[in-house]
């Protein structure tokens, strides 16, 4: 193994691996005023952006000399992906009294904060209901079942995605069909789609991949919208769509949860009951469901993050434009691409493509930016999905994009320092 493989495998998951927010809380101030050939210079008490890249030279190497530093590769995720903990810190009071009430209640399953969290959900979206489920991957799973689709049926999606969007068309038993990308916008290509549908086609699952809204395929078979990175992107328009609120997504819980949207209330019963093992009234169970139900204490939580959420979009959509900005002054060349400027968007990721991806990540976590690869390994190509049959080249589109996107940070809080500090530290990379 190379060196700068090894180096990428032995990088903690970036999408939780930031809780070091030491710079942010650190005052001890040193601050990035400029730099020249690999070396900072620094001035005490102003930044706090880069102050844990600094202040890591400072105490461990014998490279800093009061006044300026070079770089070390010892030095790791300055800039991290996700703060989740400084969300979760400036919302701590709340949050708090949020897990008090519900452990004072003792109405840990169900109950009223899952019924108001799902009301506050279904107002936020949009969408006449929102039914509180376990995670993304059981909304996925809990919707197919709930379109009736098994052994014998085929679900068009995109190979393009977390596995969960294809893991759970496997686990009903129907057979994943992949459609290949659009290289713009990396969701489901809507004409390619249309193309692999056959007669034993159920649904089209199309994903809103890293918050952009994809554009649905005209056809009378039911969508099903993977919404787990995009939630408020775009209102539902198909049977339902599927949101997940894993810690890192832009609504996140304190654990695992999820959501069905959808605008049909016998279908939202229809989910209800399915998660509650297929049983109504209890203990009669007509269908066969399973134990997917959104617990009372992520309710709980999720109400006090939500009404903010419309605020941290901004914050990732300010964010965008900032990098469109600091990208176009820099010099870096046109073979790196930025995501298409699309107002809906709401930069769950924002990914960049770059020919030389696995160098660029290598020499970003050298200088402290955290990166993260969505995804390495397109789902066609996936080990568990060899029997499918699909072979290397098969789907081009997003093949390429397995080797060449990178997700950038885009959290809503990232400073504009740190922003300048990977634009930079990326025009460098070409610098070399
Ligand atoms: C596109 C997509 N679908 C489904 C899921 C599954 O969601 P969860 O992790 O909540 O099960 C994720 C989560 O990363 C996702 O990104």
């Amino acid at each position: 193994m190379s060196a700068q493989k090894e180096h990428l495998d032995l990088a903690p998951d970036p999408e939780l691996s930031e809780q070091d927010d030491r710079g942010r809380r650190s005052r001890r101030g040193i601050c990035l005023i400029g730099h020249d050939q690999g070396r900072y210079h620094v001035r005490p008490s102003l930044t706090r952006a880069i102050g844990p890249v600094l202040e890591r030279a400072r105490e461990g190497s014998d490279r800093y000399n009061g006044s300026m530093v070079t770089r070390s590769s010892s030095i790791a995720r300055a800039v991290p992906m996700r703060r989740v903990k400084a969300e979760l810190s400036a919302l701590r009071p709340a949050i708090d009294a949020a897990i008090a009430r519900v452990l004072d209640s003792a109405r840990l399953i169900g109950g009223p904060e899952v019924a108001a969290f799902e009301a506050e959900l279904a107002r936020i979206a949009d969408v006449e209901m929102a039914v509180g489920v376990s995670s993304g991957t059981d909304a996925l799973l809990v919707s197919l079942m709930a379109m009736d689709i098994g052994p014998g049926d085929e679900v068009v999606t995109t190979p393009f995605s977390f596995f969960a969007t294809a893991g759970a068309i496997a686990r009903v038993g129907a057979r994943p069909v992949f459609a290949d990308i659009d290289d713009d916008s990396l969701n489901l290509d809507p004409a390619r789609a249309l193309e692999a549908c056959t007669a034993r086609t159920r649904a089209i699952l199309p994903v809103h991949l890293f918050g952009r809204p994809a554009v649905l395929p005209r056809a009378d078979i039911p969508i099903l919208e993977d919404a787990a990175q995009s939630l408020t992107a775009a209102p539902v328009r198909g049977q339902c769509a599927t949101s997940s609120f894993f810690p890192a997504k832009n609504l996140g819980a304190v654990g695992d949860g999820g959501a069905v949207l959808t605008g049909d209330r016998l279908f939202a019963e229809r989910i209800r009951i399915l998660c509650n093992h297929g049983a109504k009234p209890k203990y009669f169970h007509h269908h066969i469901g399973g134990n997917f139900r959104l617990d009372a204490l992520q309710a709980a939580v999720l109400r006090v993050k939500l009404p903010h959420l419309a605020g941290w979009i901004q914050a990732r959509r300010s964010n965008a434009r900032r990098y469109r900005t600091l990208f176009e002054q820099a010099d870096v060349p046109a073979e790196l691409r930025l995501p298409a400027d699309v107002s809906e968007h709401t930069y769950n990721q924002f990914v960049i493509r770059v020919p030389q991806r696995d160098a660029l990540r290598v020499h970003l976590a050298d200088a402290g930016v955290a990166t993260a690869v969505y995804y390495p390994l397109p789902l066609h190509l996936q080990p568990c999905f060899a029997d499918l049959g699909y072979r290397p080249g098969a789907l081009p589109v997003a093949e390429r994009a397995a080797e060449d996107a990178l997700a950038l940070p885009i959290d809503p809080w990232l400073e504009p320092e740190e922003q300048d500090y990977v634009v930079d530290r990326i025009a460098a990379f070409y610098r070399r």
